[in-house]
């Protein structure tokens, strides 16, 4: 009803002065991320859906390292729409699903999915056609030092080599209103927060349009409101372009916070999957020892 409501009253305002308009923005942008909006039945309605569309799918996936082996018959799957949140102890392997997704790493048997493509199969050139479709925000951001924000926003675009100055920079201009970082494009990392290069980040993620956002590790080392910051950036952008997200954490108020499901990661595979609903009620013995921090590093 309010998602109604804002939509019905955005058109009335249409025509009205910007600063009105700015001024509704404002509301909606503080309703989107409210507890109201995850419980409205738009949410609700997403959350309870059952017959939702696989977008990404591991079947028995196996990789190891020099004979070190790190994953070994992962299977899970990932529906449209939703953020789809991976926990695990460290060095269990979440960078490397991530990778594997990618086609940045090889899988050494199994099969990985994209939209029902088999994908671990294919040559440099079709990976990044589907590549376009990903939007990474890379653990502790990996911004390039030497670069201007424009410059790192708009690097996926002049890699495609497919858009103009002018489009380019357009393009930069809106990531960085969705992330709230207008005119910072001149600015280097270095002149930034932790939190803002983490949005310049996702910024940088969205430059391309992706239908699907991985984000490793994306509040590590943040202080509790500006995790709170990026899981609303993640919860808004769900709700706006309808993008479906896979996100690595270790912090269980983001899980808690943005989590439609939630796999654990633990001995080489998924060792256990829920809504989050079922999540937080589990008897799972795994889920139960990693929440209360009984499962270490494997
Ligand atoms: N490119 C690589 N070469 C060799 N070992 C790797 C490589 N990438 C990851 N590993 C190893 O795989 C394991 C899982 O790593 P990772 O996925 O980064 O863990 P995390 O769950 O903390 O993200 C670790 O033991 C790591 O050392
Ligand atoms: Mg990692």
């Amino acid at each position: 009803m309010k998602d109604f409501m804002f939509g019905a009253m955005r058109q009335i305002l249409r025509g009205l002065a910007p600063r009105k308009i700015l001024l509704l923005k404002r509301v909606e942008k503080t309703y989107l991320g409210s507890k109201a909006c995850r419980e409205s039945r738009c949410f609700q309605g997403l959350r309870n859906n059952t017959n939702m569309t696989t977008v990404i799918e591991f079947k028995n996936v196996v990789k190891s390292f020099e004979g070190k082996s790190v994953i070994d018959g992962m299977s899970f799957s990932v529906n449209q729409g939703e953020t789809f949140c991976v926990i695990g102890g460290s060095g269990t392997g979440k960078s490397v699903t991530l990778k594997l997704l990618l086609g940045l790493l090889p899988v050494d048997a199994g099969e990985v999915y994209f939209k029902e493509q088999l994908i671990n199969d294919l040559d440099e050139l079709k990976l990044n056609r589907i590549r376009q479709s990903f939007g990474m925000v890379f653990q502790g951001s990996a911004l390039f030092d030497s670069m201007t924000v424009f410059e790192n926003v708009a690097y996926p675009l002049y890699e495609l080599n497919k858009y103009n100055d002018e489009e380019i920079e357009r393009i930069v201009r809106e990531k960085l209103a969705v992330v709230d970082l207008v005119d910072t494009e001149d600015l280097y990392p270095a002149d930034l927060s932790g939190g803002m290069r983490k949005r310049i980040g996702v910024a940088r993620a969205l430059a391309t349009d992706p239908q699907v956002i991985l984000y490793d590790e994306p509040t590590a080392g943040l202080d509790p409101a500006n995790v709170n910051r990026i899981d609303h950036l993640i919860l808004n952008l769900q709700k706006r372009f309808a993008v479906t997200s896979i996100l690595v954490t270790h912090n269980m108020e983001s899980v808690y916070r943005v989590a439609d499901r939630v796999a654990l990661l633990h001995n080489k595979k998924i060792g256990y999957v829920g809504t989050l609903k079922d999540f937080q009620n589990t008897a799972n013995v795994l889920v139960r020892q990693f929440v209360d921090g009984e499962l270490g590093a494997e």
